[in-house]
């Protein structure tokens, strides 16, 4: 305890000493002395991980407004033996933004959250605590035919979703968000602000999809900007998982990835409740690059099984369909998408992913269907590949499931009951289920995708855990890449400051 006091002391003293006269570090630097801490310890999106781990509290939160501000977070860090934790949207599937064993801070991102839109260069400049809802709410703003292709979830954070991959409904056309990235700033563990030309080739490469969190902090990040039409169009199918139906799940698998780029229909298997007789039903969630008069005939031709009608479309324009996709209302303002402050995906969740590289058998769905009645609260969210995906070399970023990839499946199990034996019961399900599915998904290795992060993957054993340690979950995410991210990682961070459980090893 005494210890912990001191650390503390020395730890405000050196940002002090950093900031005086020139500041007020209690503006950003809150301790657990200071009432706002709490609040801030407290934001996160899946509260299982704090209960399910020995974190220690963080020595301190620091809210930097600017860049030198996280330099001396950094370098005080460094100065008295502390880990940094740095935490844009908080969504973290295993909590590693806000939690560590040993004593540390976190640096939270949330004060630097500037967008700034070029159309006419159709680039954008956004920083890292931003939100991908206030990102396409901006592009929306400038242009009603531009748009950036990342994830669903409005809420989630661009510095962690961008440094690991980012994939939502454009994936098929223009690839995940790391692959439109063109440049970006970042601080290294000397406090350095790099940026593409400054930061070299390598180090550039490995935060667009290695994950950020063992290179640096990243400030910032520029996009290209991608062209929508300016109508699109959308549909929810909904069909109970019945013998018939279950066909057209299996059936989805040899069209989806293989439909015009334009367009992407997932598919979200769930168990609904208010049906007793069949209660698992598989979603189709689709949105089309187009207009419906197009979208008809090529369902009828590619995927006539699913009965498309046009009374199941909808056509919007594109900032529309992202509240479509994100589950708001119709009719909802756009500027639904700038507030998380009752975001409603906070909840008790574990996850897990795979690629599938042939489609599955039948079986496999009918099974799935009977493990989901037992489980109830629970997802299989199978997102199509193909595309743009299957045109980018697996080695353009360290992303590197491309060609031969069907599509990603995500597993999700949600609970509402606090504690560790309700926790126990349903992470205990989930692995059965994953599993179950070894033998129909990729294999040497059988990948998994970064952003939906699953320590049971493996983690770095110690400080010091070698490269052919971390092989053991690094190649699941990362594959041949993982050799070059160590590599990078050796070269930029040689003491390995920035770790935790699934950072990159030294090589
Ligand atoms: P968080 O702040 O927790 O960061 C995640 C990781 O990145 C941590 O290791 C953190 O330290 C590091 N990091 C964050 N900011 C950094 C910075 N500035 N510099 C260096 N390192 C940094 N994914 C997807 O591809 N498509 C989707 O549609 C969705 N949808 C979705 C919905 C919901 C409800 C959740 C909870 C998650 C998703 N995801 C997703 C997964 C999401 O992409 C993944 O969890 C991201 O890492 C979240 O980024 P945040 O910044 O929000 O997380």
């Amino acid at each position: 305890c005494i210890n912990a006091i001191a650390t503390h002391n020395k730890f405000i003293s050196c940002m002090n000493d950093y900031f005086l006269p020139f500041a007020n570090t209690s503006k950003y630097v809150f301790t657990q002395n200071r009432s706002a801490y709490a609040s801030l310890v407290s934001t996160q999106h899946n509260p299982r991980c704090s209960n399910s781990t020995a974190s220690k509290k963080p020595v301190g939160i620091v809210t930097p407004q600017n860049t030198a501000e996280i330099r001396a977070a950094i370098l005080c860090s460094r100065q008295n033996g502390l880990q940094v934790r740095v935490r844009s949207g908080g969504h973290d599937y295993e909590g590693l933004s806000y939690l560590c064993k040993t004593p540390f801070i976190i640096i939270d991102m949330r004060n630097l959250r500037w967008i700034t839109i070029d159309i006419k260069q159709e680039t954008a400049w956004v920083q890292s605590g931003a939100t991908l809802g206030e990102l396409y709410y901006l592009i929306a703003k400038e242009s009603q035919t531009h748009g950036f292709p990342a994830g669903i979830c409005p809420s989630v954070g661009v510095g962690g979703h961008f440094s690991g991959g980012g994939f939502g409904a454009m994936v098929r056309k223009y690839g995940l968000a790391a692959d439109n990235v063109i440049d970006a700033y970042l601080i290294d563990v000397k406090g350095r602000l790099v940026n593409r030309e400054t930061m070299g080739e390598d180090l550039f490469w490995a935060i667009r999809g290695g994950g950020g969190a063992s290179f640096g902090v990243i400030v910032s990040w520029k996009i290209k900007l991608v062209r929508v039409p300016p109508k699109v169009t959308v549909f929810n199918v909904h069909k109970k998982m019945d013998r018939h139906n279950t066909k057209i799940v299996h059936r989805w698998q040899h069209v989806a990835p293989r439909f015009q780029n334009e367009l992407f229909i997932r598919v979200v298997i769930q168990y609904i409740h208010d049906d007793k007789n069949t209660p698992i039903q598989a979603l189709f969630n689709s949105l089309f690059l187009g207009e419906l008069k197009d979208l008809i005939p090529l369902m009828n031709e590619s995927f006539p099984e699913l009965g498309l009608e046009p009374e199941h479309c909808i056509e919007m324009s594109w900032i529309e369909s992202v509240l479509y996709f994100a589950g708001f209302s119709r009719g909802d303002p756009p500027e639904v998408l700038l507030g998380n402050e009752t975001d409603p995906y906070v909840s008790y969740f574990k996850a897990k992913s795979d690629f599938v590289t042939k489609p599955m058998p039948k079986h496999v769905f009918k099974e799935i269907r009977k493990k989901f009645i037992q489980q109830k609260l629970v997802f299989l969210i199978m997102d199509p590949y193909g595309g743009r995906m299957s045109e980018i070399p697996e080695s353009r970023i360290p992303f590197p499931h491309r060609k031969g990839n069907l599509y990603n499946v995500q597993y999700l199990v949600k609970w509402e009951v606090n504690g560790v034996q309700a926790s126990n019961k349903h992470i205990h399900w989930l692995r059965a289920l994953y599993r179950y599915m070894q033998p129909y998904v990729s294999k040497n290795p059988r990948s998994a995708y970064l952003n939906y992060r699953d320590l049971d993957l493996g983690t770095n054993p110690h400080t010091n855990t070698t490269y052919s340690e971390a092989r053991v979950w690094g190649e699941k995410y990362f594959k041949r890449n993982f050799k070059r991210l160590a590599q990078v990682k050796s070269s930029v961070d040689p003491d390995n400051f920035f770790r935790n459980e699934q950072s990159i090893p030294l090589h």
